[in-house]
């Protein structure tokens, strides 16, 4: 199979698909695994090229991974947990952000860690500068060393006071990684609270971990000598479910997201509505759907928890371009999350970017020349284009832009959305898209 898709677009897409765990958070509980010293189960786990990367990871230090896709189930054992080597590695620089967060488990497993190059989404920076604060005040030492990060903890790793300039997903889980089995107790103030934290903090507290979330994002940990495995199921996969929601506006369908759950996507339902989406909700799932009639414009800032979440925000740019009206979207978690539109405007959209803060929020990105706020002007008509994937969320954004535009895309790239959209294809099919690999 290489990798260009046809999309003959113009159909709305409807059925049903089924989201599994997210991935942002089942990549951090197997993360979690390698403080275990007895097996631990995780359920719920999609078939992503994420997942991918962390397990074999893990698996270069000795740890017994088993993975039954069709079941979702990760099975692990890190009892016997071993230093990897460098060359192997380094073989994985570039691949994923996770490895970041390996440090902590690993200088309290086996007293060093070796951390590649880091990849993920080119959205902006994307710097580790917190990371490595935290690190060094748990009394880690970082070299850099060539492409990637030797850390040391010659004294060991002691409790302490973090407070974050920014509530960073990473930064948080970094701390909570760090701080379960460090000596006495850490305090985090200005904390990520997204529900995935809260789901990999519900881990660690099976694992034995003693962690309190008090009001106005502070947590507390309290260090314990040792971990064992955990039996978890994952939340389901809020930006997959999300993203489906969107395509389903855009392109004028209707599709049931089984396994979507409500409570964390509060924000986006609301959202959703106020654009002029429809959705029904039940045990199972939520049905989204383009109930006819014009789309409103609205004005979004993306925002940390319980905020509207900035991954949500590619894929719903593209129902926007079909609402009546201006529409703005004020970026605040990344400084260059808006690359997408260019391809946009390339099928018709009108989507002007600006450096200013087109929001009630004067975020950090306002003063610095960043083109972090977004003008969509619609309804427009889009046209058919050749589009390379620039990410993840990016590249969903255009897929779906393919399948709203009369006539036949070709869009490249597509395997960059396996890292984060399991099954992609085979959704794409059960909806009814007009696709296929060339
Ligand atoms: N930041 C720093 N220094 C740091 C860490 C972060 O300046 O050391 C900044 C970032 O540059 C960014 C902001 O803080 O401007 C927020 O970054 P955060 O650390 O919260 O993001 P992350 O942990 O790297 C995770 C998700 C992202 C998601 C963000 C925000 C994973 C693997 N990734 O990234 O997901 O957008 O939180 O919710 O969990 C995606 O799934 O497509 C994706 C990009």
């Amino acid at each position: 199979m290489t990798d260009l898709l046809r999309v003959n677009g113009g159909t709305p897409l409807k059925g049903e698909i089924t989201v599994r765990g997210a991935k942002n958070f089942v990549s951090k509980a197997m993360v979690a695994a390698l403080l275990g010293e007895t097996p631990s189960v995780l359920r719920n786990v999609p078939l992503i090229r994420d997942v991918d990367v962390v397990a074999d990871l893990l698996r270069l230090h000795a740890v017994t991974v088993d993975y039954d896709d069709a079941a979702g189930v990760l099975e692990f054992d890190s009892a016997n947990v071993e230093t990897a080597h460098v060359r192997d590695i380094d073989a994985h620089a570039g691949s994923s952000r996770i490895p970041i967060l390996f440090c902590g488990p690993l200088l309290h497993r086996l007293g060093e860690a070796f951390i590649p190059d880091l990849g993920g989404c080119h959205i902006g920076d994307r710097p580790i500068d917190y990371h490595l604060q935290i690190l060094r005040q748990f009394g880690a030492v970082v070299n850099k060393q060539g492409m990637g990060i030797h850390i040391t903890a010659p004294r060991g790793l002691h409790g302490t006071k973090v407070e974050l300039p920014y509530p960073s997903v990473g930064a948080t889980e970094q701390t909570l990684l760090t701080a379960v089995r460090a000596q006495g107790k850490t305090e985090l103030k200005n904390a990520a609270i997204e529900p995935e934290i809260m789901d990999l903090i519900a881990v660690l507290q099976k694992m034995g971990s003693i962690i309190s979330v008090d009001t106005d994002r502070v947590i507390r940990i309290e260090g314990v000598d040792r971990l064992a495995g955990y039996e978890h199921t994952s939340l389901p996969d809020r930006i997959e479910a999300a993203s489906w929601g969107s395509a389903a506006l855009s392109t004028g369908g209707d599709i049931y997201v089984r396994g979507a759950s409500q409570p964390e996507m509060m924000t986006f339902l609301n959202t959703f509505r106020k654009v002029g989406g429809a959705f029904d909700i039940d045990d199972d799932g939520i049905r989204f759907y383009h109930p006819g009639g014009p789309l409103n414009s609205i004005v979004i800032e993306t925002d940390v928890h319980p905020g509207f979440m900035t991954d949500w925000q590619q894929p719903l740019v593209v129902a926007l371009t079909q609402a009546h009206g201006l529409s703005i979207v004020h970026e605040t978690v990344y400084e260059n999350r808006f690359g997408f539109t260019d391809a946009l405007n390339g099928m018709g959209a009108q989507i002007q970017v600006y450096r200013e803060c087109l929001g009630q929020l004067q975020c950090r990105f306002g003063q610095r020349n960043f083109y972090h706020s977004a003008v969509i002007s619609g309804p427009t008509t889009l046209r058919a284009a050749e589009i390379e994937v620039p990410d993840l969320r990016g590249g969903f954004s255009h897929l779906i832009a393919a399948l709203t535009a009369e006539g036949t895309s070709h869009v490249s790239g597509i395997e960059l959305i396996n890292r984060g959209y399991e099954h992609f294809m085979r959704k794409l099919a059960a909806l009814g898209a007009d696709v296929e690999m060339i």
